[in-house]
């Protein structure tokens, strides 16, 4: 669009939305919506019953009555009782759709209805309607009378955090979780090791987070010269918290999916253990700068010890995450430690491999093979295609979509997480303060327009797209308000990529929704970006008058 018609399109685009929108602005977009009654409204009070006709729809119901209490300070009773007016019915119905996490939805004057063909399907209808509740704070605006048919387009919808470059408190990551399921999302990576830091208590090895848990500085600025703060900085979750963390996110229908990052991305754990790099001899720090190309970061040797040691790891890790997928990274590892190492060219000779990436491929199936034994099953970035794909494994497209076309061509699972559309990290505007993000600009329009299933694969390839996601990696975001700076509003953009049919996905809609959205961040006090609509709308949505 030019900029003459952008000035005369954005303030129609607005009036519409004023005059009739209602308010109902729900992202990611439901698969379908009609307004029954333009005047008829419910009206949620301290008198509202939520009403549990099924145990399944608990945690949805616990879910908007802590919604309720915190942002409306209005308080619902649950109750298994047949209260039908000034009710928000709770049930539990094999549906029309079999997809899991289907839901229908019907407002009017006295009643809502939610019906989900599962529990998460009964959650994600709360989701809707607590995006009916007025933006306001007002209560007695009322919530239009609708009905929602909704399902989502893809079964795997995540977000990832890196807690290893920086830690964050465990309620925020409560707050974080909170996020994904607000948008209806139902994976959480958890980035929880890395060369600047190992973040999970392990029982067997506890020097891993006496040691590798700690880093003596960090580098100031982006790129080594700039110096370094020379503060201790560090952290760990103890299996405890760990517990708290995956039982929070499974009452929001959300699956913590742990990163336990090999063989490259290992300072952490050869500042613990010098032993298990290539040059065992030398003695090691947790990384204070970030990137993997100073040829200050070892990885692991391949070795008897080694494996053995990501047994015991991997051994706790599979106790405590009910999920069925471990991610084992397998990105960036730098051959050339291998290609240096006496002990690995011999390691290679024994095992038969022609060559480093042989050896990456070796490395990733004997560890599938133990958690494969165990009844779970690996996920890794795309470099572990590398010298041939593990039989059972799933597969995470970061470098672009090659990966992930590569992955599902041979009938593995994918997830689309390419970095040009998915890398929440980047700056949210091309002309963004250089200090504030790391990388390219990755604008919000951007986001919104990401489509998972690449446009080569056929019909049958396609169904081996399991979904996409949005990482956060925090080299560059060391708090919580950055965090959600980062996420905000992209988030909300790439919950409709994921859960929204693709006809159903358009961006003129989505930015006529985005105004409610802010204002919804405002009433979690959660901070935002403006950055988009800054630097490349002509109004700043905030200010359009309903
Ligand atoms: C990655 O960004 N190294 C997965």
């Amino acid at each position: 669009m030019n900029v003459l018609s952008r000035l005369f399109f954005i303030p129609f685009l607005f009036s519409c939305y004023a005059g009739f929108a209602q308010h109902i602005q729900i992202i990611p977009q439901p698969v379908e919506l009609k307004v029954t009654s333009s005047k008829t409204k419910f009206i949620v009070d301290n008198n509202t019953r939520i009403v549990l006709k099924d145990s399944a729809g608990v945690n949805a119901a616990n879910f908007l009555k802590n919604y309720l209490v915190e942002y409306y300070n209005t308080t619902c009773q649950i109750t298994t009782e047949n209260h039908t007016k000034n009710a928000i019915i709770l049930e539990l119905q094999a549906g029309k759709d079999p997809i899991a996490g289907a839901y229908t939805l019907s407002s009017s004057a006295g009643q809502i209805r939610i019906k989900g063909n599962d529990a998460a399907g009964i959650f994600y209808g709360i989701q809707s309607l607590i995006q009916l509740l007025p933006v306001s704070g007002n209560l007695n605006e009322g919530l239009a009378s609708i009905d929602i048919r909704d399902y989502p387009r893809f079964q795997y919808r995540g977000l990832q955090l890196d807690v290893s470059r920086h830690i964050f408190p465990l309620s925020f990551i409560k707050k974080y979780i909170d996020y994904i399921s607000l948008h209806k999302m139902n994976y959480f990576q958890c980035h929880l090791t890395d060369d600047q830091g190992w973040r999970i208590e392990i029982k067997k090895h506890p020097k891993l987070t006496e040691i590798g848990a700690w880093r003596d500085g960090t580098i100031i600025g982006l790129f080594p010269g700039t110096g370094n703060d020379g503060l201790r900085y560090g952290g760990y979750y103890t299996q405890e918290e760990i517990k708290e963390i995956i039982q929070y996110a499974a009452e929001r229908f959300i699956t913590v999916l742990p990163e336990i990052d090999v063989p490259g991305h290992c300072m952490a754990v050869l500042a613990t253990y010098p032993e298990l790099s290539t040059t065992p001899d030398k003695p090691k720090q947790v990384a204070q700068t970030w990137g993997i190309y100073n040829r200050q970061n070892n990885v692991l040797v391949p070795s008897e010890k080694t494996f053995a040691f990501l047994e015991d790891v991997l051994t706790e890790v599979m106790a405590l995450f009910p999920s069925d997928y471990v991610h084992i990274g397998g990105d960036e590892c730098a051959k050339i430690w291998w290609k240096q190492s006496e002990e690995t060219q011999q390691f290679m000779k024994k095992n038969g491999l022609k060559d480093e990436k042989e050896l990456q491929s070796y490395f990733i199936r004997r560890i599938e093979k133990f958690v494969n034994a165990k009844g779970k099953k690996i996920i890794g970035w795309n470099e572990i295609l590398e010298g041939g794909l593990a039989p059972n494994a799933a597969v995470m497209s970061w470098q672009g979509i090659k990966g992930g076309i590569m992955a599902a061509k041979q009938k593995h699972p994918v997830v689309m997480t390419p970095q040009a559309y998915t890398y929440f990290n980047q700056k949210q505007s091309v002309k963004e303060d250089s200090l504030t993000a790391a990388g390219n600009a990755l604008l919000i329009d951007s986001v919104y327009a990401y489509e998972p299933v690449p446009k080569t694969l056929n019909a049958e390839e396609s169904k081996y797209i399991w979904g996409a996601q949005a990482n956060m990696w925090t080299e560059y975001i060391a708090n919580p308000a950055k965090v959600e700076y980062m996420l905000f509003p992209r988030l909300s953009a790439i919950s409709e990529v994921v859960w929204s049919p693709k006809e159903a996905r358009n961006w003129e809609r989505f930015q006529k929704k985005l105004p409610d959205q802010f204002k919804r961040y405002q009433l979690w006090k959660s901070n935002y970006s403006m950055e988009f609509f800054k630097q490349n709308a002509l109004s700043d949505p905030r200010d359009i008058k309903k």
